[in-house]
């Protein structure tokens, strides 16, 4: 990445601050370097990278005259670090770095918010890869065929078809396993009838995708169908809210009124849905309730919309959209 333009926006963001950045997605954000681990000093007019023997050679090429090896003594008077990805370890090593250090919330994470026309283009990709996967994983649901077979088979499937990894460990719950929402795979075996719950995610170019997705092997018991029914109109309600000006919060109320309507809103047991880009999770959650439940949407954000509803010891029904907010509108990433 040849555009430091984000380093000039952060820059622009804390005016007077020496800020320390250690987070390798932070880092990867800003300067284009993939990093274990590493220390990214922004000061009022330059940055300066500092890593380690086995980085510096690389880092050197991508950024010249402003990569040096690990720091060990001062390098600001005052400085300032991210208290939600600095850790007490990290905190203490630092404080040989300066004479003042004081926590001060990080910019990067909301300049994050908002995706440029790259970052856009990545997000399409690793949703139009998701979408291939998850196709060909559907072709091996039968009956026999246990969680974790499912889940390896999806990865195997995601690197052949040219993910880097995956977003997440897939998560495959089949019959009453799919009331528990992040449900780990276990050995259990495909029934007839039984509900098949996946969400599944891969990376692609630096970006993450996520989807869920439910089918009936077999037939749907009446219950099991109205959950569905009204998971999906939950959805539908909320996207068809997903433009410039909504807010977080209105699209929760959405997605909720449905159920409430439903007499089923006690069986929803998580957010309706979190921003995604370098991370699976990244800056805000979808609440009425939340910190951010008055922020307003804009365009570039992308988000999950996933309203579930879980009866306990019955099933769960789990539906998950990735959307873009465009100018006027929104689009979403998958298929019904
Ligand atoms: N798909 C996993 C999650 O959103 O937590
Ligand atoms: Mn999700």
């Amino acid at each position: 990445m040849k555009d430091l333009s984000r380093i000039k926006k952060f820059q622009q963001a804390l005016p007077d601050s020496a800020y320390l950045i250690e987070d390798p997605t932070q880092i990867y954000y800003l300067t284009g370097i993939k990093l274990s681990l590493g220390r990214l000093l922004i000061t009022k007019r330059g940055y300066k990278l500092y890593v380690d023997g086995r980085y510096i050679e690389g880092c050197k090429k991508k950024l010249p005259g402003h990569v040096f090896p690990r720091a060990e003594k001062k390098i600001a008077e005052k400085l300032y670090f991210d208290p939600a990805t600095t850790t007490y370890a990290s905190f203490l090593a630092n404080k040989k770095l300066c004479t003042t250090l004081r926590p001060k919330k990080n910019p990067v994470d909301q300049l994050r918010w908002i995706k440029d026309k790259n970052e856009i283009a990545a997000m399409k990709k690793s949703a139009a890869l998701l979408w291939e996967c998850y196709t060909e994983l559907t072709k091996k649901l039968k009956t026999g065929v246990t969680e974790i077979e499912i889940a390896r088979a999806f990865e195997i499937i995601a690197l052949q078809k040219g993910a880097e990894g995956l977003s997440f460990e897939p998560i495959v719950a089949f019959g009453e396993n799919s009331s528990k929402p992040h449900y780990h795979p276990s050995d259990v075996k495909l029934k007839a009838n039984d509900i098949v719950l996946l969400d599944l995610g891969v990376m692609k170019d630096s970006y993450a995708s996520d989807m869920t997705r439910v089918h009936f092997i077999g037939k749907q018991t009446a219950q099991m169908k109205e959950i569905e029914v009204v998971v999906k109109e939950s959805a539908r309600a909320a996207i068809a809210l997903c433009k410039p000006g909504t807010s977080i919060g209105d699209l929760d109320r959405a997605a909720r009124a449905v159920m409430k309507k439903a007499k089923l809103e006690k069986y929803f047991l998580h957010t309706l849905g979190h921003g995604i880009g370098l991370e699976v999770h990244e800056g805000f959650r979808i609440h009425h309730k939340g910190p951010d439940a008055k922020v307003l949407l804009e365009p570039g954000m992308v988000f999950t919309i996933e309203p579930g509803l879980y009866l306990p010891n019955v099933g769960g029904v789990r539906h998950e959209e990735m959307i873009i907010v465009g100018a006027k509108t929104s689009e979403n990433l998958f298929f019904e």
